[in-house]
């Protein structure tokens, strides 16, 4: 039964990071206003709001499990508060600051109509934190993390969270009139509205 728990944890991790991943790299492309290959934008915002949800359920597999192995000792403040685990607590605490982070992602985006636009946009930045957190946990903490597929895995994450981060960085990174919004034409009359396309605004 240990052993299954212990198998559990590790596996629900690795998939958890994996979505994490694949999260970023989709929540930057939704905040472009592209289409992907083969994805129409409906579908990259649908897939990147699913894959979180997934991401963090498999992190409540990956905590719960974890938590009924004796061999890490995790106590449930150990779940919230980081840095006082006995079992490597500087790595084990990064994994406890990730699933923080993730926790006032997830709520804040579900809240996102009475938070509003704004502050729900300064709570989703922490997500650049979260994930590269999560990454230094894993590699910090895993039984797995000196075999060769899980090295593959995490620099195939490491390469394709910096391939989004540096397209979102990119001048050419916001489709043109994909944020467009109407503006007052400066000396115009009130009436006289044209629509600007305006870079990385609208939502
Ligand atoms: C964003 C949140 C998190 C992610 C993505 C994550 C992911 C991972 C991954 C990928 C591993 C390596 C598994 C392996 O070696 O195969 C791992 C290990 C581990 N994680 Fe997390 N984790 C997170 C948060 C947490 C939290 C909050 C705790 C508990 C406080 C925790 C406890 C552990 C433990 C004890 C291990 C070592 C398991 C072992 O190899 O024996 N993790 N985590």
């Amino acid at each position: 039964m240990t052993a299954a728990l212990w198998y559990a944890g590790r596996g629900s991790g690795v998939v958890s990071l994996l979505l994490l991943t694949l999260v970023v790299a989709l929540g930057i492309a939704t905040r472009s206003g592209r289409t992907l290959p083969g994805l129409p934008r409906f579908a990259v915002a649908a897939i990147h709001r699913t894959a979180s949800l997934t991401a963090v359920t498999l992190l409540g597999v990956h905590i719960t499990t974890l938590l009924f192995d004796p061999y890490a000792q995790l106590r449930l403040l150990d779940l919230v508060v980081p840095f006082q685990g006995s079992y490597r607590p500087l790595w084990l605490g990064l994994g406890t600051v990730g699933a923080d982070l993730l926790a006032a992602l997830i709520a804040s985006s579900l809240l996102r109509q009475r938070l509003g636009v704004r502050a729900w946009r300064a709570i989703h930045w922490t997500a650049y934190a979260a994930w590269p957190v999560a990454l230094f946990h894993s590699l910090g903490t895993g039984t797995d993390a000196g075999t060769g597929w899980f090295r593959a895995l995490a620099l195939g994450s490491v390469a394709t969270v910096m391939a989004a981060v540096a397209w979102r960085l990119s001048p050419d990174f916001a489709e043109a009139g994909g944020h467009a919004r109407r503006r007052p034409v400066p000396g115009g009359s009130a009436s006289d509205v044209r629509t600007l396309a305006v870079r990385g605004g609208g939502r």
